[in-house]
């Protein structure tokens, strides 16, 4: 079932973190304060009452922005990504969202395929955005 978060997922969801995110994981407190914003937007994943994968991002009037997503690694590759990314846009579209953006590390196959798949399109690549050096891509998708 894909939902929109509730405050009690917060601290599930900061435990994928760290399993996915190992590099970079957020915090309880970092979203929390996240949450709070009037702009926040998530959706969870779940399958018989365990949060298997997140998104989140932000909507700002008619532009919403990718955060973060990530499944489980056991859960991976069985379009589980898809069906949260799907979830997000409905989301940010019944909110009255036009585009999403997104910013994704070159190397991160899986999820440069996963956004590609879903009709995001590439809009600059940026040379060592990143702390380590790797470049980015910036993606758009219009609803
Ligand atoms: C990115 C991520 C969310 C994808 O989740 P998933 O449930 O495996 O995604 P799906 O099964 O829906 O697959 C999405 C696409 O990626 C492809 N894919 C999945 N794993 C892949 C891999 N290891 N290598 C290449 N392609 C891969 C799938 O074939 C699919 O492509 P298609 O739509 O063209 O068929 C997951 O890999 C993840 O959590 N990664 C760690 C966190 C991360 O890097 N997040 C993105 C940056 S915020």
């Amino acid at each position: 079932m894909v939902r929109e978060w509730n405050r009690a997922d917060i601290p599930l969801v900061a435990a994928i973190d760290r399993e996915c995110f190992t590099l970079e994981p957020w915090s309880e407190a970092e979203y929390a304060k996240e949450f709070s914003s009037e702009w926040f937007c998530g959706t969870v994943l779940e399958i018989d009452g365990e949060i298997v994968g997140y998104v989140c991002g932000k909507l700002v009037f008619e532009d919403a922005e990718i955060l973060r997503i990530a499944v489980k690694s056991k859960w991976r590759g069985q379009g589980l990504g898809g069906m949260l990314l799907n979830g997000f846009i409905d989301s940010v579209k019944m909110r009255g969202g036009a585009r999403v953006f997104l910013e994704v590390r070159t190397g991160n196959v899986a999820a440069v395929r996963l956004y590609r798949s879903r009709g995001f399109t590439l809009t600059r690549e940026r040379k060592k955005y990143y702390a380590d050096g790797e470049d980015a891509l910036e993606m758009k998708k219009d609803l």
